[in-house]
């Protein structure tokens, strides 16, 4: 097969790590990557599900691209891949009014080349979503630039079961890969310029692979020549146990920025949402990582407006973010997904309330995030370059070993990749400037 594609990515950085693979399937039936849907004889929407909006977007998505079929002269095709092609399977296409040629499931990308074979011989209306215990395929390495943040998933899918969460449905049963792939992974990446990896699962803290737990693994990849970074994301709260926040404070190359979701701070919600701790339990946590590793920051998620969530309830939320004094977070509206079991409930809080609380969140967050980052003037850290700058060819990006974005003047002794002590002197949005602090 030969031809053009373009991939349009939504979603997490599974789905990131998810079109890297597509593309490197597309890619050995001989096709090449555009990055224009306009300049494509095939685009492929790698979709996500987990909010109601995210879907709207693609469907819309879906439509506006059609157009690009009027007065074309070759064939368009167009598939969906990702979550919705889980959660809705035909119904997508019907939804779509048949304008995708297939939906594949993310256990199914190692059949592409078979559903791009039967659409050449004029089958319609393909949908490929069975799930696979055993799916084993790989993102192909990024070519350029060199470094940045490479993404490796460990892990698939996810058996917490959260009550409003769709993953579980879309991704199927939780499995872990086996360590050697992972580490041959990773030597690949290096062995390339990577410099840096980024683990990824749904609940990547509860990796296991026999004997190897998420501790033993980040001990593995860090051992990889070459990475000076390894990162992960996201974790689970409970797994977090003091053993695990030793084993990262003895690795030096694992970040001290730690993603740990805690999605409501009243009990009476968490129990609902069976997320398996109380908020006294999870702030311990959070206690035992700070005394632990030092310079540890959390970020977190959270969720606002799920059924039965009282002011009194938001209180505690809000109690929690300003204690915790989180780097960062995301936070959400609720919203109902079919097939989950909350949405059995009734969406008792109104649009308007939901969004009024979000907004009363987001205020005290910014607060939040922006003490945090006060604390960080004056202070000398260490930062690992990991890309130049988007906007000035004069400067280069760093982040801290707690992922903290830094911004410094370019030298010209200064290399991505390697790391430079710095003092920091300002604070822009969300990133610190610094200057390079002589004689490191
Ligand atoms: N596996 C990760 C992230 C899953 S989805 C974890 O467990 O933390 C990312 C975030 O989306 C979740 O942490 C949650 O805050 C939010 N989310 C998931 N389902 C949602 C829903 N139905 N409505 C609103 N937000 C949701
Ligand atoms: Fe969803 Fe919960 Fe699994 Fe995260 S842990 S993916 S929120 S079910
Ligand atoms: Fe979305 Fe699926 Fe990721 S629902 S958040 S793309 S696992």
């Amino acid at each position: 097969m030969t031809g053009k594609f373009y991939i349009e990515t939504y979603g997490c950085q599974m789905n990131s790590y998810d079109s890297q693979a597509i593309e490197g399937i597309l890619e050995g039936l001989g096709m090449t990557p555009v990055l224009k849907p306009e300049a494509a004889d095939l685009i492929i929407f790698n979709t996500c599900s987990v909010r109601d909006a995210a879907e709207q977007r693609v469907i819309g998505r879906i439509n506006q691209l059609d157009g690009l079929r009027r007065g074309r002269k070759g064939r368009l095709l167009m598939g969906v891949a990702g979550c919705m092609s889980q959660r809705m399977g035909e119904e997508l296409i019907a939804v779509t009014k048949r304008r995708l040629d297939f939906v594949v499931g993310p256990d199914q990308y190692n059949n592409l080349p078979e559903i791009l074979a039967r659409i050449e011989a004029e089958e319609r209306d393909l949908c490929y979503r069975d799930f696979d215990q055993e799916v084993a395929y790989f993102a192909k390495p990024k070519d350029t630039p060199p470094g940045g943040t490479h993404f490796v998933a460990v892990m698939r899918g996810c058996d917490k079961f959260c009550t409003y969460c769709i993953v579980p449905f879309t991704r199927g049963r939780e499995r872990s890969r086996d360590r050697r792939s992972i580490v041959e992974e990773v030597e690949r990446l290096a062995a390339r310029g990577a410099f840096e990896v980024m683990l990824l699962g749904q609940a990547v803290s509860s990796y296991c692979d026999d004997d190897l737990d998420f501790a033993g693994l980040l001990g593995e990849v860090s051992a990889v020549e070459g990475i000076e970074s390894v990162r992960f994301m996201t974790s689970y709260p409970t797994d977090m146990d003091i053993g695990f926040f030793r084993a990262v404070a003895s690795l030096p190359k694992v970040g001290t920025g730690i993603h740990l979701p805690f999605q409501s701070g009243s009990d009476k919600i968490l129990k609902a949402m069976n997320r398996r701790y109380t908020i006294g339990e999870y702030e311990r946590i959070l206690e035992n990582g700070r005394r632990e590793v030092p310079g540890l920051l959390f970020s977190t998620d959270i969720i606002v407006g799920f059924p039965g969530e009282t002011e009194e309830d938001f209180q505690a939320t809000l109690a929690v973010v300003e204690r915790q004094a989180f780097i960062s977070a995301y936070m959400f509206k609720y919203s109902p997904r079919e097939g989950t079991l909350s949405a059995r409930w009734e969406d008792d809080i109104p649009t308007a309330v939901k969004e009024e609380r979000l907004g009363r969140l987001i205020a005290l967050q910014e607060r939040m995030s922006r003490r945090q980052l006060d604390r960080c003037l004056g202070q000398e850290m260490e930062i690992l370059l990991d890309e130049p700058s988007k906007k000035l060819e004069t400067q280069l990006r760093g982040r801290t070993r707690s992922n903290v974005r830094v911004i410094i003047d370019k030298d010209p002794d200064l290399k991505i990749g390697s790391k430079v002590m710095v003092r920091v002197t300002e604070i822009k949005g969300t990133s610190l400037l610094a200057v390079r602090v002589q004689g490191d």
